[in-house]
């Protein structure tokens, strides 16, 4: 178990900077997970952390202690490679136990560690077969048992799930969230996948351009979004914007648009003012069909998805803005009708022309 801190750190290749003066602290026996659009430096920034990428500027330190310009072994790092990265013609032994034969441990204290990872990731019956004679989540176990024999104060995870299909997907998600909890490491872990990220963080980065756009909980950044970006990112599927624009006082606004008549806010902080345009963000499950919610407005049904328990039904709205919303309801819309969507202004999130969350109290 270790603790992770970031200070300032910067990655450049030639002029083009991708880590652009990063700060994170990533507590002892944590659960991070970096997500983000493709190219925005999460693997780049994994690999600084592993010590497989030069830094250019700022300290990276494990445990309080400089790390810069340790190598892995030294750092006690070990990472886990979407491609899992296995010896094609070495059995699954061998493969567990390579590294710690690369670093001359007694061959008793090897067989001890990879006996306990086999059972620990349920291989022990395969430890004689080669990667090709195993399943995708197979071979992963073995990649994963691989970095655990080492017994590394730090696991990095780099999309260690995506080349496996859905189903076992969610198999291994609640496997790696249950390895956490039985070995206590500290992990950080790049994904995609909005599920994994929200099932397994205590601490969810969010980065975009190689910088941090917020970093908390995953129901901090749910309920709680620093800025339109993030409000977007995280969850699934997208909330909804709406134009809007203010009129009144600081005291007391009234948000109005082609759908919304008249809805009052009560500012709560800097950044609000008469004849604004802001978008009003609503996620999907908080934008129902009914007609018992306070704030209504009809939308034309173009496409519905029925996923069984829920459905999402997407359509426009009388000014041809395109918003997704839930149902739970037996009765389906179709395509082509005319429903009556609604929310709880307990559940609108406002942003700036720019992004920048405007937040406000509830008008009594
Ligand atoms: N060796 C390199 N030389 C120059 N630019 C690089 C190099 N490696 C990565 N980059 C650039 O750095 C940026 C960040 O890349 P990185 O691989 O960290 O993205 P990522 O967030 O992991 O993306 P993805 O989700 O697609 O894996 C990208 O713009 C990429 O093109
Ligand atoms: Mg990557």
């Amino acid at each position: 178990m270790a603790t992770l801190e970031l200070d300032g750190i910067k990655k450049k290749y030639g002029e083009l900077e991708v880590v652009e003066g990063l700060d994170l602290s990533v507590e002892e026996g944590s659960f991070t997970v970096f997500v983000g659009p493709s190219g925005c430096g999460k693997s780049t920034l994994l690999r600084m952390i592993a010590g497989l990428e030069e830094i250019t500027a700022g300290e990276l330190r494990i445990d309080g202690e400089r790390m810069n310009d340790a190598t892995p072994v030294e750092r006690g790092v070990s990472m886990v490679f979407q491609n899992y990265a296995l010896y094609p013609h070495m059995s699954v032994e061998k493969n567990i136990a390579f590294g710690l034969k690369m670093l001359g441990l007694p061959r008793d204290d090897i067989k001890r560690r990879v006996a306990a990872a086999a059972e620990t990731l349920q291989i022990g019956a395969l430890l004689k077969r080669r990667p090709s004679q195993l399943s995708g989540g197979q071979r992963q176990r073995v990649a994963i048992g691989r970095a655990i024999v080492r017994e590394p104060r730090l696991f990095l995870f780099d999309e260690p799930l995506s080349n496996l299909d859905a189903e076992l997907r969610v198999t291994m998600r609640v496997e790696l969230a249950k390895l956490h909890r039985q070995i206590g490491a500290t992990m950080i872990y790049v994904t995609h996948d909005q599920t994994e990220a929200l099932t397994l963080a205590d601490k969810i980065v969010v980065l975009r351009d190689g910088a941090i756009e917020q970093a908390g909980t995953p129901m901090e950044l749910y309920l709680d979004p620093a800025n339109a970006f993030v409000a977007g990112f995280i969850g699934s599927p997208q909330m909804n914007f709406l134009p809007v624009t203010t009129t009144g006082t600081d005291a007391g606004l009234r948000l109005s648009s082609a759908e919304l008549y008249a809805l009052n806010v009560v500012p709560d902080g800097a950044g609000w003012g008469a004849d604004m345009t802001l978008d009003l963000g609503i996620r999907p499950e908080h934008l129902q069909v009914g007609e018992d919610l306070p704030v209504r407005f009809d939308i034309n049904v173009d496409v519905v998805e029925n996923l069984g328990g829920t459905r999402y039904v997407y359509g426009s709205t009388a000014s041809g803005k395109s918003v997704i919303a839930e149902t739970r309801a037996d009765a389906i819309p179709r395509a082509g009708d005319k429903v009556t969507v609604g929310f709880d202004p307990v559940r609108a999130r406002y942003f700036n022309a720019n992004g920048q969350r405007l937040r406000h109290k509830l008008a009594a």
